[in-house]
Parts: structure tokens; sequence; C-alpha cells
């Protein structure tokens, strides 16, 4: 801080300290103990926040700031480098969780506006996209998210599969992540139907009639989500309350339930290194990795 605190010391010529800098000046004469708290705020409320020095230098502060921390400690202390490499992941999982975060928001402020009533849901999305002031670009953004969702949840799922990171430690997240990908296109599915208009009704109708098609249980399921016989005010309170509160708490707990596994898995996986390879082909005869490897990768 430039801030000249000595009132002996000669300011520079035809310089003028700046308002800021008076005040200051001001508070440090009538209170040196007031003056010192203002100019440690910065850094003691970082410090109250993270409960570290507010730059941890050596490594072990810096773990030491992870560990104390709950907002750091969601994070790794350390992290391998090819896991940054972004396209190892494309970062598709983290845009997934993303698109989550923007679902969930614009869900929020269009129940606002939203009744889950045959009569009124249309009507109540007409006016939302011409008398609410943003409302079209809240539908939309909604509605975009929801199909990109989709998309990258399903792409992440392709990535996963072509690194081979399903396999053992990470087979359970594996299966935690086809639990998402279901509960994504049934909350993709259970939207649709909200609109009310002829393109919702008849794709509901379209997908319930499917599912009557279930070995077994066809019938009992078409009617749990029918609430009837036909597409009506049962199914639609019931594929709202399914929409707005079931099925994002499943995926809000699935999802946290996911990144605490990728923890307990080690980080996300990477490519294997040649010792374990040649360990698994059996290719070093007991002798040690000492194949030239990087010529071949
Ligand atoms: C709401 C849906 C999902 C979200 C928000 C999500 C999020 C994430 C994130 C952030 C990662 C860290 C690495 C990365 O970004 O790629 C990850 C890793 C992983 N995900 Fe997902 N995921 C979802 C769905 C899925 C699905 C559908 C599958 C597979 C069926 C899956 C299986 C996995 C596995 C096995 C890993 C560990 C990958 C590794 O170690 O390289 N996830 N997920």
């Amino acid at each position: 801080m430039s801030l000249q605190l000595n009132e002996k010391e000669e300011a520079t010529p035809g310089a003028k300290p700046d308002l800021w800098q008076r005040l200051l000046q001001v508070i440090y004469r009538q209170s040196p103990a007031l003056f010192e708290s203002i100019r440690g705020l910065p850094v003691n409320v970082y410090k109250s926040i993270y409960r570290t020095t507010a730059f941890p230098k050596t490594e072990r502060e810096r773990s030491e700031a992870f560990f104390n921390s709950f907002l750091l400690h969601i994070q790794p202390v350390k992290i391998q480098r090819h896991a940054l490499r972004y396209t190892y992941t494309f970062g598709l999982g983290l845009i997934s969780l993303y698109l989550f975060g923007i679902l969930s928001v614009t869900g929020v402020l269009l129940m606002f506006y939203y009744v889950p009533s045959t009569h009124m849901a249309y009507q109540r999305m007409l006016d939302l996209s011409s008398s609410v002031s943003f409302g079209q670009l809240l539908r939309n953004m909604h509605r975009w998210a929801a199909h990109m969702m989709v998309a990258t949840v399903f792409l992440h799922m392709c990535r996963v599969f072509y690194t081979g990171a399903y396999k053992p430690p990470r087979e359970f997240n594996w299966v935690i992540g086809v639990i998402l990908l279901v509960v994504t296109c049934f909350l993709s599915f259970t939207g649709y139907l909200l609109p009310w208009d002829q393109l919702a009704y008849w794709a509901v109708e379209v997908g319930t009639s499917i599912a009557g098609y279930t070995p077994y249980f066809g019938h009992q399921i078409k009617w749990a989500l029918l609430g009837g016989r036909n597409v009506g005010q049962e199914t639609l309170i019931r594929f709202y309350v399914l929409h707005v509160a079931v099925l994002p708490l499943l995926a809000t707990s699935l999802i946290v339930y996911h990144f605490w596994r990728i923890r307990k898995d080690g980080g996300i996986s990477g490519p294997e290194d040649d010792e374990s390879y040649l360990e698994r082909v059996g290719g070093n005869n007991g002798q040690g990795a000492n194949w030239d490897w990087g010529a071949h990768s």
C-alpha cells in the first residue's frame, strides 16, 4: 500500500494523495488499531473462511489448507498431471454438472409461474413467453440445457468407456453413472409433458404405451405413470412431482456420491504406466521395465 503514514515524511512534490489515501490517513491518526484492522480485513476474511495463511508457500502449508477447510477439502490435495489435460476428459462430466446447475436455477424460476393443471398449464406457458420479462429466455435456457445435458452425459459415458475407466476399482462408479443416465433421461421425459401442448401430450401417450409392453409388469408400470387409463390431470401431477422433486433430489444425491467415489477411487483414471503394463502382459520376465515404450505410444 502506498499510503504515507509518517507525517514527517516528505510527500512527492506535486503529487496529491487521493481520497482513499486521505481517508486512511485520517483513520490512522485517530486510531491506529482501527486502521490496522481495516488494512488486515481482506486477509482476515480469507483466513476465517479457509482457515489458513492467505498464500501458503510450502507443500505442508498447502496440504494443511486443504485438510482444514471444508471448501478446499472438496477438491483433491494432489492431482495427476494427465487429469488436467483437457483432451483426456473433454470436461464432459463437469459440463454435465454445470448444465444440471443451470437446470436447477431456471427450473425453480419457472416454478414461480407454472401451474400443474390441465386447464392452466398451456396458457401459463404462453403467458410466460409473451408477458413475463425474460420469460422466453428463461424457458429456452431450461429447454436447451435439458437437451444438452442428455447429450453431454451420454458423451461423458462414451469417454469413460473409451478410456477404459469403467474397469476396477471404478466399476461401481460406472454403475452409479448408468443410473444417473437413466435419471437424466427420466427428468427429460417427465419435463416434456409439462407444457401440455400437442407435442407433449402425444409424446407421453407414445412413451407410456411403450412402457406398457414391459414383460410381466407392463400394465402396472403404465398405470403407475398415467395415474389412470389415459393421459390426464393425474398424469400431469405425477409427472410434475417427479420432475420438480423426486428426480432432482435423486440426481443430486447420486451426483454427490459419484464425486465422492471418484475421490475414493484415487482420482480420475489415467494412462497405464509401463511397470503395470509389463506386469499385466508378463512381458518383462521379472527383469523390470527396460523397454522404451515412449517410442511406441
Ligand atoms: C449427471 C450425470 C453425470 C455427472 C454430473 C458426472 C460427473 C463426472 C465428473 C465431473 C467426473 C470427473 C471426470 C470427468 O469430468 O470426466 C466423472 C467421472 C466418472 N464418471 Fe461421471 N458423471 C455423470 C454421469 C456418468 C455416467 C452416465 C457414467 C457411465 C455410465 C459415468 C461414469 C463415470 C466414471 C466411471 C468416472 C471416473 C472416470 C475416470 O476415472 O476417468 N458418469 N463423472
